[in-house]
């Protein structure tokens, strides 16, 4: 018995396969086109290209497994995107992505007409650049003709569910992140929608995330080579599926995860809300519980950015190690601190804490002693900087924090490792498989299957945690100072660039 999690990420597609242990028994991914920006700030994607990708990576995985054995399926995926589809199931323009900040002048029409007090009232969450109902009025106010072909409105994994089976559904945990959803009701905000003149009927179905909302379908089957009538779950957002994938189910568990994003995650027995809606509250991916979480935009994106745009390659060297891991080893030759330079990951904006869609990322402290691997180092300790804020507001919101465990790609490198537990200034601990979200949708659709009872269960059968990290006492202080520089460079440079 095989079950199969499908992550449609940003910068690919994975297709994980876990026995009922939560072994990876086959994975494998296909890369995405890099999202296209035609104006600076914004992001879109193809949506056929996922379902392409998404196509690619079952048949790959299907090489090892038989289709015929694989049980369940779960979804997870990059969430916020706008995938606007006419009635024929056809894309309208491509998907205005997670990152793209095109759209303050709607978020700020949205504020004044619902009230900002009304919105964390209503939906939980303040109006973000990022989310997908401002993304609505923008194509609304900027395309519409576009606008009056559009029938159905779909989150990325979703579009990809609706190519393999014909249904249109999303799960509670990713609909929380459209502005859309009454949270703390687990259902679409028909308030909000009225107010806001969207259609319910544009909207998919919404689901617990372990619920079966659909099948494999004749098409879908044929184009992916799994059995027609698999059973699949509603899944999650990337960011409540990864947390399944690393157990952070019950308040007190944290999860600090650095994709091409990086998000500080908790999760909760309630709503907990910050007044100033510096994090998201949104449902998680198991019935009856909520999550909050801050998101660094650009994570991984810098590390990524610094290696496409100064000059070493995707090519492994002779060792096998690749550009992330050389650069890696390249940062591990200075010291905790890199001899005074800072990075400020604001390539992409940023949202928590500053909620700032036109903030400018910044190299600052260089002198001609420095070095490229001071520069990666630094980069390295500001996406840590930037999660910390994070757990700073955690803090002052008493959310409970046990332990911190880390995920994504980030937790890959033992320098970034060492630097998370440094710069948080507490163990953190890494989980035994890799997978994050895409494992936690195929446990997802393990407890849709019925072969476990709940997440719970799943996660505490499943999940072995590897290896945990002290902080080195001398770096953890010197870390703590340079976090007091950090959080003052922001406001320093706010006004210049
Ligand atoms: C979460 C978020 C990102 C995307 C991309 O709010 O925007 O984490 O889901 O991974």
């Amino acid at each position: 018995m095989k079950l199969l999690g499908i992550d449609v990420g940003t910068s690919g597609t994975r297709a994980v396969v876990s026995d009922e242990r939560g072994n990876v028994i086959a994975s494998a991914t296909s890369e995405h086109e890099a999202f296209a920006s035609p104006r600076m700030g914004w992001a879109e994607q193809d949506a056929r290209d996922w379902w392409r990708a998404g196509i690619e990576a079952v048949r790959a995985v299907l090489t090892e497994v038989r289709a015929d054995e694989i049980k369940c399926i779960g979804f997870s995926g990059q969430m916020h995107g706008a995938t606007l589809l006419d009635a024929k199931g056809k894309v309208v323009r491509p998907a205005i992505i997670w990152c793209d900040g095109r759209t303050s002048a709607q978020c700020r029409r949205i504020t004044d007409e619902i009230g900002a007090d009304e919105l964390i009232e209503s939906v939980a969450n303040p109006a973000l650049e990022g989310f997908t109902l401002p993304k609505l009025l923008w194509v609304r106010e900027n395309e519409p003709e576009l606008w009056e072909r559009v029938r159905t409105i779909l989150l990325p994994k979703d579009y990809v569910r609706f190519k393999l089976t014909g249904e249109r559904a999303t799960d509670v945990a990713d609909a929380s992140g459209t502005l859309m959803l009454d949270v703390k009701r687990r259902a679409w905000s028909s308030a909000m929608l009225d107010r806001m003149g969207i259609d319910a009927a544009l909207l998919p179905v919404v689901y617990e995330s372990p619920e079966v909302c659909a099948r494999v379908s004749a098409e879908g089957a044929r184009e992916t080579g799994l059995m027609e009538g698999t059973p699949v779950v509603a899944g999650a957002g990337d960011q409540a599926a990864g947390a399944v994938g690393l157990g952070i189910v019950h308040p007190g568990a944290v999860s600090a995860t650095i994709g091409t994003s990086g998000v500080v995650f908790a999760a909760t027995d309630r709503p907990a809300l910050d007044a100033r809606g510096r994090v998201h509250t949104f449902c998680h991916a198991i019935p009856g519980r909520w999550h909050v979480m801050g998101v660094t935009q650009a994570a991984g994106l810098s590390l990524r950015w610094f290696r496409d745009q100064f000059g070493i390659g995707g090519a492994g060297d002779t060792e096998g190690h690749d550009a992330y891991e050389r650069l890696s080893e390249e940062a591990a030759t200075v010291p905790p601190g890199s001899d005074g330079v800072m990075w400020l990951p604001y390539l992409m904006g940023e949202r928590t804490p500053h909620l700032d869609p036109h903030a400018r990322a910044a190299l600052i402290g260089l002198t001609a002693n420095h070095t490229r691997a001071h520069v990666v180092r630094a980069i390295l300790e500001g996406v840590a900087f930037s999660l910390r804020d994070t757990l700073t507001i955690f803090n002052e919101m008493n959310v409970p924090l046990e332990k911190i465990k880390l995920g994504g790609g980030g937790a890959r490198s033992k320098l970034w490792r060492q630097i998370q537990a440094d710069v948080y200034g507490c163990p953190v601990e890494v989980a035994e498989a890799e997978e994050g979200a895409a494992l936690g949708a195929a446990l997802l659709a393990g407890v849709g299957a019925g072969v476990w009872s709940s997440v719970d269960e799943a996660c505490a059968q499943t999940v072995r945690l590897r290896e945990r990290i002290e902080p080195d006492a001398d770096a953890a202080k010197l870390m703590n100072t340079r976090y007091e520089v950090y959080k003052s460079l922001y406001p320093a440079l706010r006004g210049i660039v």
